[in-house]
């Protein structure tokens, strides 16, 4: 059993209780964040924390610890779960309200969860063939920069994408392609690559702003603009990015092979810069 940390104490996970009165029980009342670690270390901490203080700021929840006490507690959480790869799951909610009323209590102390999962797999590059996706319109709301427990209709999107035999699904609005279910977007077209701008239709992906930083400082051209759908389908590499996939390339679109249909040159590029970004973490020679 992993152990978890909850409210300002480590315990098994199947201890870790909140009651039912708790607004993220109640409403989804929170925001939250997902951190992978290499080697005992958290990738990118001060870049999940800053956009963990953006979340908390939009929903009005004062950040129940400082930047150090984050550090020292998810540090200490990953020692406790064998130091090794894993994922850092943390929720911060609303709290435990007395009684259920859509307005925010007089006064709460915010619930703070935080757990590791797995072990993340190595990735054997080689062996990576893509992923399916489809494209479904984007049913969310005006705030999608704030990272809110309040998930279902990603949750419904990306299960129609699974019940279609697909793994993720492509948001489109107002037609564009936006991000995926749980994943940022970007096409590669000629070379170049491209990913919407940051703004409220979509999370500030952290793998996003890495790969866009490793584009920059390897001279591959990149524009953040907006992806008409026409070019979406029309790409030569489509990929989905999260802390958790990393980077995916995309190689079948709504039943249709992008590009050629296998993972494309771009990508090769790409993925490779990044586990070597990762490999300098697990060194310490990188954040
Ligand atoms: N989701 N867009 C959405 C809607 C997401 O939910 C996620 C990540 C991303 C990618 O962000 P990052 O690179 O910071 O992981 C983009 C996490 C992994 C989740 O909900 O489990």
């Amino acid at each position: 059993m992993s152990t978890a940390y909850l409210n300002g104490s480590f315990l098994p996970l199947d201890e870790a209780c909140v009651p039912v009165m708790d607004r993220g029980f109640l409403f989804g009342d929170g925001v939250y964040e997902v951190i992978p670690v290499y080697g005992g270390r958290l990738f990118r901490l001060a870049h999940h924390l800053k956009r963990l203080q953006n979340s908390l700021d939009a929903v009005r929840i004062a950040n129940p610890l400082s930047e150090s006490e984050w550090e020292a507690m998810l540090t200490a959480l990953v020692e406790r779960n064998h130091g090794s790869d894993q994922s850092v799951y943390l929720q911060v909610t609303r709290g435990v309200v007395q009684r259920r009323d859509h307005a925010f209590p007089d006064e709460t102390r915010p619930t703070v969860l935080a757990m590791s999962s797995k072990s993340l797999e190595p990735v054997d590059i080689a062996s990576i063939q893509g992923i399916t996706a489809i494209t479904l319109p984007d049913i969310r709301w005006l705030h999608c920069n704030v990272k809110a427990i309040t998930l279902l209709p990603n949750v419904l999107l990306r299960q129609q994408a699974i019940d279609a035999g697909s793994v993720e699904a492509v948001l489109l609005k107002d037609g564009n392609a936006i991000e995926g279910a749980a994943s940022n977007l970007f096409i590669v077209k000629n070379g170049v690559l491209a990913t919407p701008p940051n703004g409220p239709a979509l999370l500030p992906g952290i793998t996003r702003d890495l790969v866009l930083e490793l584009a920059a400082a390897n001279e591959v051209p990149y524009r953040e603009c907006s992806i008409p759908e026409a070019e979406l389908r029309g790409a030569d590499e489509i990929w989905l990015t999260s802390s958790t996939r990393e980077i995916s390339p995309v190689t079948i679109l709504d039943g249709h092979p992008v590009g050629t249909g296998q993972p494309g040159p771009a990508w090769k590029t790409m993925i490779g810069l990044y586990q070597g970004y990762k490999n300098r973490v697990r060194r310490g020679d990188a954040a």
